[in-house]
């Protein structure tokens, strides 16, 4: 596809290739994958246009190109996401970080502001990005990373690595299952909350990821109700779970949450103006 070329005719190559198959942001997509080869930041492309890349260079982004035209997200072809301020290594065991997910953390931040020393466990932790954020931006103690999928936690201890966030425990475990005795001021968790009918339209971008990071049983509610079930016995007097909703289903969610005893159920909307967040304090 791109025989002795230079920067600037490749990109326009991959650019009208990917539009061809019907991507929107062909161009952004063309210019983060060939900076990613290239290792060097994209605001450096135009400055390099007229150099020429090795045959190495020249056949890996081909190979680029050729996975991203397939809708395999850009964060799996590169190895990384940003979120927050901080890079995450993900792969194909892990849920790629979302911008949305950054509002749970600013609000787990807010929460804990002039508190001292938080405990904190992070349900369905992932490629770890919530605890590891809050390990390196709040003040927290004993922060505990779970996870049910044992190459999650794997990547997850890595991300903790990459970003010096040193102290957190990682826990394989099925929500509760494995956290045993320990008690914490805040619960945050951004569940899998796509139901089986919805899974069915989404883009084919998220066919790529890890479908137990996705779906849901009970038309997406069943780790609310799971979460909500236990967290009760994980929490502190004055403790508060901290969730990621599915913005269709925040009404049911917090229902499910007050009908279990929990008050001051507090819904916070994302940028798009869909309810995201729910912030919900322990009865007493
Ligand atoms: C939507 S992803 C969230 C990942 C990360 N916290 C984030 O916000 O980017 C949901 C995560 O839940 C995990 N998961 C699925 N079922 C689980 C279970 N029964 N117990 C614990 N974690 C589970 C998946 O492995 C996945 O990592």
């Amino acid at each position: 596809m791109f025989e002795s070329e230079n920067i600037y005719t490749m990109l326009k190559t991959a650019e009208i290739f990917l539009e061809s198959k019907g991507l929107f942001d062909a161009k952004p997509d063309a210019e983060v994958l060939l900076s990613s080869v290239l290792k060097i930041k994209r605001s450096k492309l135009p400055i390099l246009r007229s150099k020429k890349p090795t045959d190495i260079q020249r056949s890996r982004y081909e190979h680029y190109i050729l996975r991203r035209s397939k809708r395999e997200p850009i964060a799996y072809i590169i190895g990384f996401a940003s979120f927050m301020y901080f890079e995450f290594k993900v792969n194909k065991d892990v849920f790629i970080p979302r911008p949305e997910t950054e509002i749970l953390v600013e609000s787990v931040l807010e929460f804990s502001k002039g508190k001292n020393k938080c405990s904190l466990l992070d349900l369905c932790a992932g490629s770890g990005c919530i605890a590891v954020c809050l390990e390196k931006l709040g003040r927290f103690r004993n922060i505990v990373v779970s996870d049910i999928s044992p190459n999650a936690i794997i990547i997850a201890k890595e991300n903790a690595q990459i970003n010096s966030a040193l102290n957190i425990d990682f826990i394989e475990s099925d929500i509760f299952s494995n956290i045993s005795d320990k008690v914490f001021d805040v619960i945050v968790a951004n569940p899998p909350y796509v139901s089986y009918e919805e899974y069915k339209f989404l883009e084919p971008e998220l066919k790529y990821e890890p479908q137990n990071a996705l779906v849901a049983r009970d038309n997406g509610l069943f780790f609310y109700k799971k979460i909500v079930a236990g967290a009760d016995k994980y929490l502190k007097k004055d403790g508060v779970v901290f969730v990621e909703l599915n913005a269709n289903k925040a009404e049911s969610i917090k229902l499910i949450f007050l009908s279990n005893g929990y008050k001051d159920v507090e819904i916070i909307k994302d940028y798009a103006g869909l309810s995201r967040i729910l912030i919900a304090r322990k009865r007493h």
